[in-house]
């Protein structure tokens, strides 16, 4: 009998090269995460999500995989992955791991051993790559051009030969023998391409939803899901999986949330949402609305490795705290983001310190991801900042010394312990019922509490009933703008509104 587990975990993702690195060679390691569950395990997650620490030659960091049944010398070993995911478990913490499917490294022995199992062509249609530049690249030995929707170094697999499936079940079995408890699926949209490979329609949107092109959401996917859902529930306990699928459209995305596809979705239309309370409100209740036809649980996500800091891009770590509040009361799953528990801002680095493709290929014209993926800041006054022994491959701010794990716990004003308890009283199971309140506000029941966001009202009042949690310390009656609080009802004070339940 399943228990759902994933219905309304809080995942939380560790980018591995930036977590913690027990080897002094500046690069987070599988070691280095071990050394930290009982952090994470105290701060109240129910399951990790592990960015790519396969061999890899690094060319997007790590997703470019040389090989998906090993472990990159650089993070540790198999044996290693092993006892992180025995010693997780004995916490009561869950381990999802990160599949790349879409492409390989140009590396991988099968580019070059099996180029049946890529995308090719004699003429390149107009399809731009993610990370600049053309989709296609000449390859003078084979005198055809292959695919890449990311970088060069990353060829596209062509999902239509059947040997690529095989090849997949495979590297599944391998991990879900190993005891890993799910998947993240990578750009789980655009796998299979387009056999025509027609050219898109120009000019391109400047959109981060995939939408418009012709390679993405197509039907060969539902098949491709159906077989690895029941490839895992073959397996004990219950595995699962997550894709990114980054469409704008909950009801497209919503088809791949079925009991015989994937577990659950990220709902990047909230991630990518204004901090405004109407349009925040539209997109909860669009998402919980696609959701909710076909039984499926939601993923809220506010931060991930592709995308700047919240603190940052909502103006201010008040708001991005106010804003934890509201993404921990929301029905269904939860992603965080290592560092988004220390209220991390966007880093700005100087160019000659940036590494991610996208500014370089881009001629620095695109800045690139690297400011969210700076090592995290644990303890001491300047850096490394306990993150490692020698230099970490993205330089610290020296002004992270107030923000480590260190300095923030036992603080009760800092923002590690306001994700602490939030992960404590989180409500569960059930659905949200929004109550009237004035513009600029944001007020829904879940169970027993009520949450309430201020997100631009000159200020709300806050009704009767016990204060649980205020995202800001000395709220007592009144929250200003860009707080939020959850009190524990009964509440009487405010009307009852429109009504979804997932
Ligand atoms: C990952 C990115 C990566 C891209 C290509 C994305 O969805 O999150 O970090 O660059 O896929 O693999």
């Amino acid at each position: 009998m399943s228990d759902e587990w994933w219905r309304d975990a809080v995942f939380y993702e560790i980018y591995v090269r930036s977590f913690a690195d027990s080897g002094g060679d500046g690069l987070g390691d599988v070691t280095g995460i071990r050394a930290r569950l009982p952090y994470l395990r105290e701060l109240g997650v129910d399951a990790l999500w592990l960015t790519p620490f396969y061999p890899s030659p690094d060319a997007d960091h790590g997703y470019d995989v040389a090989d998906y049944v090993d472990v990159d010398p650089r993070f540790g070993t198999l044996a290693d992955v092993d006892a992180l995911v025995a010693e997780a478990h004995e916490l009561g913490l869950r381990v999802t791991i990160d599949l790349v499917p879409n492409h390989t490294s140009d590396r991988h022995r099968w580019f070059a051993e099996h180029p049946e199992y890529y995308v090719w062509t004699e003429e390149p249609n107009n399809w731009p790559s993610h990370f600049g530049g053309p989709a296609w690249t000449f390859d003078a030995a084979r005198g055809r051009h292959y695919l890449h929707l990311f970088a060069p170094e990353q060829p596209d697999l062509d999902w239509h030969v059947p040997a690529v499936e095989d090849e997949f079940d495979a590297i599944l079995r391998f991990w879900l023998d190993r005891g890993v408890d799910g998947f993240r699926i990578d750009v789980g949209h655009v796998l299979y391409k387009d056999p025509e490979l027609r050219d898109e329609q120009e000019p391109f949107p400047e959109t981060p939803f995939a939408d418009w092109r012709r390679a993405v959401d197509r039907p060969e996917l539902h098949p491709l899901y159906r077989r690895w859902r029941a490839l895992a529930d073959s397996y004990p306990g219950e595995r699962m999986f997550v894709g990114e699928v980054v469409l704008s459209d909950p009801r497209r995305i919503a088809r791949y949330v079925r009991p015989d596809e994937l577990h659950l979705c990220f709902n990047f239309t909230f991630l990518y949402e204004e901090w405004d309370a109407d349009r925040l409100r539209a997109t909860i209740d669009g998402t919980l609305a696609a959701l909710a036809e076909v039984g499926a649980t939601s993923s809220w996500v506010l931060e991930n490795h592709d995308v700047t800091r919240l603190a940052t891009r909502y103006g201010s770590l008040r708001a991005a705290r106010a804003a934890a509040l509201l993404l921990l009361a929301l029905p269904g799953a939860a992603f965080l983001y290592a560092g988004q528990e220390l209220g991390l801002g966007e880093v700005e680095l100087p160019d000659e310190a940036r590494r991610d493709p996208i500014f370089r290929r881009t001629g620095g014209e695109r800045i690139g991801r690297d400011g969210c993926r700076v090592p995290l800041p644990w303890s001491g006054d300047a850096p490394p900042f306990g993150f490692t022994t020698g230099e970490p491959w993205l330089p610290q701010p020296a002004g992270w010394s107030g923000l480590t794990a260190e300095a923030q716990a036992g603080d009760p004003a800092s923002t590690l312990e306001l994700y602490r308890a939030a992960l404590a009283f989180r409500p569960r199971g059930g659905g949200l019922d929004w109550r009237a309140s004035p513009p600029g506000t944001l007020v829904f029941e879940r169970g027993e509490l009520l949450c309430l966001v201020n997100v631009s009202a000159p200020a709300l009042d806050l009704p009767e009933g016990e204060l649980v949690l205020a995202s800001e310390p000395g709220v007592t009656t009144v929250l200003p703008p860009e707080t939020a609080a959850w009190l524990r009802r009964p509440v009487p004070s405010y009307d009852r509104g429109r009504s979804a339940r997932p």
